[in-house]
């Protein structure tokens, strides 16, 4: 796969049936924001709200997630972009298996080589544990920066956790701030619109 745009992307994503999460969706979730964004947010994958509207993180941890943003000027209308993992709704909102994730990941590949992000935020353990280290334990690990083939990778804690533990909205919001400060430094415009 080799897509020169984002709607010849989107187009062949739209109809993927590659996995059996292809056949039990509503909606595929293919991802929204900005498509020359320099930071990339990477979640798990759609949940009940997502998979009815088609647009990822609506829900209530989508509700808190644009708080964050907010908090350190960033919007997914304005300066990122927000994907998932899995682009349709895994079944009662399990994990994604091992073997949906590895086909999916193809997506999330393209979008990647479309946007060349200068930063990713993986937000919760599924898609740290896939794009930063199979063994990454956010509750230690998070706000920490890791550089991988030229692009620096964070992961923070899901927004639904969040939602379960409130305790850890401090850490999460310290996690922020440590994310705008690295976009002052190694970002070119995402706070320039
Ligand atoms: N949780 C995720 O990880 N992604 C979404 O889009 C919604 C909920």
């Amino acid at each position: 796969m080799k897509f020169s745009n984002w709607q010849e992307l989107k187009d062949a994503c739209m109809g993927c049936q590659n996995c059996p999460l292809g056949a039990t969706r509503t909606n595929l979730v293919f991802g929204t924001g900005n498509e020359n964004a320099e930071v990339l947010f990477v979640g798990e994958g759609p949940g009940e709200n997502e998979d009815l509207q088609g647009e990822p993180f609506v829900g209530r941890g989508g509700k808190l997630l644009d708080k964050y943003l907010e908090a350190i000027d960033l919007s997914r209308d304005k300066n990122i972009y927000i994907a998932n993992m899995v682009k349709c709704r895994p079944p009662h909102n399990r994990d994604p298996k091992p073997e949906e994730q590895e086909e999916c990941i193809k997506w999330l590949r393209e979008q990647f080589r479309l946007l060349r992000p200068k930063i990713i935020v993986c937000l919760g353990r599924i898609s740290a544990q896939k794009l930063i280290s199979p063994d990454f334990k956010v509750t230690k690990q998070h706000g920490e920066f890791f550089e991988k083939g030229g692009v620096l990778m964070m992961g923070t804690f899901h927004p639904a956790a969040l939602l379960r533990n409130p305790n850890q909205k401090p850490a999460a919001l310290e996690d922020f701030i440590k994310l705008r400060d690295k976009i002052e430094e190694v970002c070119d415009h995402t706070y320039d619109v």
